[in-house]
């Protein structure tokens, strides 16, 4: 297809694209991280490529006051190789403990090879050499790239119950919303957290960006009972999940996908939720959980749930390279 012709029509599928993200928001989670190593740039441009109207990410900050983009509070040896290419033998120095330009010298681009973590993600595709980014490297890929559609769901990864992991929640949160203000991209993100303190910050700082309020309920986990993560807030005065999510102030309920149910979503819906589970992999499980009518999915595979999408006839976001 002439050049021309090609950018004409990514225009054209770019004006519409409100509509189709208003339609079903496909965030790829970490990137692509099934199919790049997670939180990377190599992740980011592989969900780009493929299409996405969302990316999601999880962010720290430095000991000199960067954003980073990263998972985990300290350098996981699952991911995490130092400067003369050793696998990190155990956990490794926290982010907040280092400065950017240390960061720097350790590459996270491929998995520590005959891990579990590895057999997870067995498709993943190395990109030796990748490095933490900052949020602002990742806000100028996707300007660079003219992706104008797509949109950040930042996680601001931090703990009740382990404070010393990082810097504090006012800190954090502050920090963030200046990269987001720096960039000019306050009206492309969401802010999502698990630790609903964050979340309350951003509705008094930056009441116009939207906070998604993370919840998980498995068999041993639980952030939803007891007000330690739910910024004082206790499931029980609130009846059910959604209750909870809607007495924060949130605008978007992200559950993970276990436990989830199509009477929940009814219920979120009803009370002007919208509902972005985590973290679906599976064909057959988004096939499920899109007939339910949630507004989004989070997967680390973005290329499949592009096919089940497609096969529904939901509008799809356009591909950017
Ligand atoms: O967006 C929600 C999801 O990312 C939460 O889980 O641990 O992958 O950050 P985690
Ligand atoms: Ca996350």
């Amino acid at each position: 297809m002439p050049g021309l012709l090609r950018r004409a029509l990514a225009l054209a599928a770019a004006a519409l694209l409100p509509l189709a993200a208003a339609a079903f928001d496909l965030q790829g989670h970490r990137g692509a991280r099934g199919l790049a190593p997670e939180n990377t740039l190599p992740a980011f441009e592989r969900a780009l490529a493929i299409g996405v109207s969302t990316l999601e990410l999880d962010i720290g900050v430095t000991a000199d006051g960067v954003v980073v983009v990263s998972h985990d509070p300290a350098l996981s040896p699952m991911i995490t190789r130092d400067a003369s290419g050793q696998w990190l033998p155990a956990r490794g120095p926290l982010i907040k403990d280092l400065s950017f330009a240390q960061l720097q010298s350790y590459d996270v681009g491929r998995i520590a090879p005959g891990s579990a973590y590895a057999g997870t993600f067995a498709l993943q595709q190395p990109a030796d050499g990748a490095r933490i980014p900052s949020l602002a490297q990742v806000f100028a890929l996707v300007r660079e790239r003219r992706a104008g559609h797509v949109r950040f769901n930042v996680e601001t990864k931090i703990s009740p119950q382990q404070p010393q992991d990082t810097v504090s929640v006012e800190a954090m949160t502050d920090a963030l919303l200046q990269a987001i203000g720096d960039a000019g991209m306050r009206e492309r993100v969401a802010i999502q957290s698990f630790d609903w303190r964050s979340l309350r910050r951003v509705q008094q700082r930056e009441p116009a960006i939207p906070t998604v309020h993370l919840t998980v309920q498995t068999a041993n986990n639980d952030n939803t009972r007891d007000g330690t993560w739910t910024a004082g807030l206790r499931l029980a005065d609130h009846g059910s999940v959604p209750r909870l999510v809607k007495a924060a102030g949130g605008k978007v309920w992200a559950p993970n996908a276990g436990a989830l149910s199509e009477p929940l979503v009814r219920e979120a819906q009803s009370l002007g939720l919208q509902v972005i589970p985590w973290t679906v992999n599976e064909p057959a499980d988004m096939e499920r959980i899109v007939g339910w009518g949630v507004d989004g999915l989070i997967t680390d595979y973005p290329d499949r749930l592009r096919e089940v999408l497609a096969r529904r006839g939901i509008p799809l976001p356009p591909p950017v390279r």
